[in-house]
């Protein structure tokens, strides 16, 4: 059984130091797609404070379909460009928006939800000269996108960002995409 230790991080930066550990730890030894993402969701839901929502959504076609995730039932489908989540992969980086009220465009699954960091799922890792491309893909080298909501305005930082970055690289390394 996989133990949570969250109660020792005393620092954001330490739960985030913290959650890309456990992370790469969760995943060893298994690259199910599935199993990876679910356990990825429930790892980033509690540990990190004040979220109220976490988890994939997959890239399929010009459309994000939802994964598995953390918290109350989503909207299933949001078109590539729409929303925080179309818009993060549409443009392949992190969107960090600490008002989702001031976001045009926002799509509203929990009205809890007052602050979001959205990460894009990128097939290609850091290093590799271009994204990998399938023939047909709408949007090369992006599979999808980890979401994470908060109840509490302005809740993600840039640092938020960058250690979920990791924790999707750590994804994608660890997974058979395919
Ligand atoms: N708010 C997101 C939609 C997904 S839910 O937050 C789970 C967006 O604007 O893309």
């Amino acid at each position: 059984m996989f133990a949570l230790q969250s109660a020792h991080a005393a620092t954001d930066a330490e739960r985030r130091a913290e959650l890309v550990a456990q992370a790469r730890a969760l995943l060893e030894g298994e690259r199910d797609r599935t199993a990876n993402a679910a356990n990825l969701a429930a790892l980033v839901f509690h540990s990190l404070p004040d979220l109220n929502w976490a988890g994939f959504y997959w890239l399929r076609g010009a459309e994000l379909v939802l994964g598995p995730f953390q918290g109350k039932p989503a909207c299933v489908r949001i078109p590539l460009g729409k929303g925080v989540c179309g818009t993060a992969a549409a443009e392949r980086r992190s969107v960090v928006v600490p008002d989702v009220n001031a976001f045009a465009g926002h799509i509203a699954c929990d009205s809890a939800s007052r602050s979001e960091l959205v990460v894009p799922i990128m097939r290609a890792r850091p290093g590799d000269p271009q994204p990998r491309a399938r023939p047909g893909d709408p949007q090369p080298g992006v599979l999808g996108v980890l979401d994470l909501d908060s109840p509490r305005a302005a809740r993600f930082t840039e640092e938020d960002a960058r250690a979920l970055e990791q924790v999707a690289a750590i994804f994608v390394a660890a997974t058979d995409l395919d």
